[in-house]
């Protein structure tokens, strides 16, 4: 694994409870990290339970005793770092949003294709089983045909005009703000549960122009006194029609005073609507048209029962699982997809589609027009 803070965290984590969950053929051995502060990474080692470290990721792609490459580095690095990976013939996973650019993205899938790697973009919120069987719902036509999609990715870090500039403040390490740090999730939970996007109208804005450029890596003494420029936007707001007819509004901003990690959808169809909201991941908001007059109304699932994808392979009922687990989940599916030979969903070409769907936001909101994302994405060629 490449990367050792947050998403390092959370991967070390899902890698050693797995086999403790799950019963699987294939199991991960944690056999090395890398970051390229020797003190930190041999330190992260340590916590969380690697047998060894590298301060060069390169490194760990010529090692011959590792099969698989995690990507847990900023945006610019995914690119250079899955390239090098898939030409060595390891599996990866790699965490979103996939690429800097659609360019780089359809070379990142190109090559993990053409070595027979498996692969796995980290899309975890499809793996809280409310949304996995939201899903199901929809494919047994429980909701009937969708007419409506009303996706939000609202925090409120940004509020604080103290808040110091980050990688993620600046475009040319993180590409995309919030569009892709937050947004990218809102959007593929869209695509995985309604399909794909025709055509989007998106705004953008930056509130906070500038931050103190303190906390950012590398920094000096004089530096920490410095503002920086923010470069990338910290709200968006878009308009979109589904290659299915429906329609959908969808918001990611940091400047939304209240919300903590407020990513939520609510689908609604012609027989019944559905909601979702991580900050309550285990539960599905239902509601069915058919449903007793005087009576009728969204009701509460707490899906943690054996009808709920993936939810048996922890506690008795009602006995509810957190964010941690989305990410064992997805594990789960990664390592059954290596015995299997195929690269379970979401993989690159969803990583690929959801670098189009971003671009073509991008697009609208510097030519502020429509953009036809399926043109786009037919463009492509993208294999099934
Ligand atoms: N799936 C999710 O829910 C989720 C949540 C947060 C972040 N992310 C994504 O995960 C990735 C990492 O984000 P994060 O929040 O963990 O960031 P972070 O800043 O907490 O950690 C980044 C890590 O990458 C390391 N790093 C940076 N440049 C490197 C290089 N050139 N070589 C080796 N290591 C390098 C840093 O030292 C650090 O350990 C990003 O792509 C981000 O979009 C996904």
């Amino acid at each position: 694994m490449i990367g050792y803070k947050f998403m390092g965290k959370a991967h070390s984590n899902a890698y050693r409870n797995l086999p403790f969950f799950f019963d699987l053929n294939v199991v991960p051995v944690m056999k090395a990290i890398s970051g390229r502060n020797e003190t930190k990474v041999k330190e992260a080692a340590q916590a969380f339970g690697w047998e060894s470290y590298e301060t060069d990721w390169r490194k760990l792609i010529e090692r011959d005793d590792i099969d698989m490459i995690d990507i847990a580095t900023p945006n610019n690095m995914h690119y250079e770092m899955a390239i090098a990976a898939a030409k060595a013939g390891k599996h990866i996973i790699c965490e979103k949003p996939l690429a800097m650019n659609t360019r780089q993205a359809k070379e990142m899938y190109d090559a993990a294709c053409k070595s027979g790697s498996i692969h796995m973009i980290c899309h975890n919120y499809r793996f809280a089983p409310a949304v996995q069987f939201a899903k199901r719902l929809i494919e047994q036509n429980r909701l009937g045909k969708i007419n409506h999609v009303r996706g939000t990715y609202l925090q409120d870090v940004y509020l604080d005009t103290e808040a110091p500039i980050t990688w993620r403040t600046r475009k040319e390490i993180t590409g995309l703000g919030v569009l892709g740090d937050i947004g990218s999730h809102n959007l593929d939970l869209a695509r995985f549960l309604v399909g794909e996007f025709q055509e989007v109208a998106a705004l953008t804005e930056t509130f906070v122009n500038q931050r103190p450029a303190a906390e950012f890596e590398n920094q000096n003494e004089a530096d920490k006194k410095q503002m920086e420029d923010v470069t990338v936007e910290d709200a968006a707001a878009l308009i979109a029609r589904f290659e299915n007819g429906a329609i959908g509004t969808f918001e990611a901003t940091k400047l939304a005073g209240g919300n903590l990690n407020g990513n939520r959808f609510e689908i609604n169809g012609e027989k019944g609507s559905i909601r979702w909201d991580l900050e309550n991941l285990n539960n599905l908001e239902v509601y069915f048209t058919d449903d007793e007059p005087g009576i009728r109304g969204y009701r509460t699932i707490n899906c943690t029962e054996k009808y709920h994808p993936y939810a048996e392979a922890y506690w008795p009922v009602g006995h509810i699982i957190g964010y941690e687990h989305t990410f064992i989940n997805l594990l789960s599916d990664f390592f059954n997809g290596i015995e299997q030979g195929v690269s379970p969903r979401p993989n690159f070409e969803d990583g690929l589609r959801n670098q189009i769907l971003l671009e073509s936001i991008e697009e609208s909101v510097a030519k502020k027009v429509w953009i036809n994302v399926s043109e786009k994405s037919n463009s492509i060629s993208i294999k099934e």
